[in-house]
């Protein structure tokens, strides 16, 4: 897999450059970035920061009810990519997108798109737990009444009960829904933080690092109560933890300086990658 680097043949050297990103503008994915049955589709996205491009032609699909973790060194333009799936980049001034992302079909960047609508059906979790300052209860319930998705209160109490069940928080906080969200733990804040994403009925969930902040229990936690919440979304990650992209995904994705490098099967991906960036990346060559 890496015979081209330590060959001498300059055939072999020059089809090495070739499949060099940094090298090559037009640098094609290796591996299928399509997939059948796609709740969201990109295809050529092209991402910049001012006049510093940081997102190089990027296609790639997220299946329905799949874990697609994203991975690669700092700065490769994971959480940047990612932004883009909701619009989050938006919110950056200095942030130009081209290219084309589409949720069930529908053009996310078109002029018809209500953005506020975008981000319940693509929610987001952040790396720091971002509760608000409000009661347990009323974090839940904030996008509920924003959305007007329940008719009254019996009926936003089940709402809040079932989305903090799903989130694996009821148990712990059932007897304390009117105390702040942020007197909860690291752990309890950023299971809320995946309630309140939830009680929207969203269709992707976007995970920035979710759980860099938490301690090992809370870490297994949140993976345990990914691979449940896949069975009703899907589910992209940014993860530094190759562990946790191997024990959370079903297919990982692979970017280096911008550019999409190889996207796969999780298990081949961390086990027999085509691409040597890949392979340099989960060998711990460099990351
Ligand atoms: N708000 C911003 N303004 C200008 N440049 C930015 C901004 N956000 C990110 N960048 C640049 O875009 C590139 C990609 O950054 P991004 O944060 O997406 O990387 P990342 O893969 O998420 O890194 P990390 O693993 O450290 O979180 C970097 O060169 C970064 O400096
Ligand atoms: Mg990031």
């Amino acid at each position: 897999m890496n015979q081209a680097a330590t060959n001498t043949d300059p055939e072999a050297i020059s089809r090495d450059i070739s499949d060099d990103p940094l090298n090559d503008p037009d640098y094609k994915t290796v591996g299928e970035v399509t997939v059948l049955n796609a709740a969201m589709t990109t295809k050529n996205v092209n991402v910049y920061y001012g006049n510093k491009q940081a997102i190089f032609n990027v296609s790639l699909d997220v299946g329905k009810n799949e874990v697609l973790a994203m991975i690669g060194p700092s700065g490769c333009g994971k959480s940047t990519f990612l932004r883009c799936l909701n619009r989050m980049n938006d919110t950056i001034d200095i942030c130009r997108i081209d290219g084309e992302i589409r949720l069930e079909g529908e053009d996310i960047y078109s002029r018809n798109m209500d953005v506020v609508l975008l981000r319940a059906r693509v929610g987001m979790v952040f790396q720091k737990p971002n509760p608000f300052p409000k009661s347990v209860y009323d974090n839940v319930a904030y996008g509920v009444n924003l959305h007007g998705l329940s008719r009254n209160k019996p009926e936003l109490d089940g709402i809040v009960e079932n989305a903090l069940k799903r989130a694996g928080l009821w148990d712990e906080v059932s007897d304390r829904l009117d105390q702040p969200g942020t007197g909860l733990s690291g752990g309890q804040q950023q299971r809320l933080c995946i309630a309140r994403a939830i009680a929207i009925s969203p269709e992707i969930i976007l995970m920035d690092e979710p759980c860099s902040a938490l301690d090992p229990i809370a870490t297994a936690k949140i993976e345990e109560l990914i691979d449940e919440l896949s069975e009703q979304y899907s589910i992209c990650i940014v993860t530094h933890s190759m562990q946790q992209a191997a024990r959370v995904s079903q297919r990982t994705a692979y970017f280096h300086l911008g550019k999409l490098i190889e996207v796969g099967p999780t298990d081949i991906i961390f086990t027999n990658p085509s691409h040597r960036l890949t392979e340099g990346y989960i060998t711990g060559r460099f990351g």
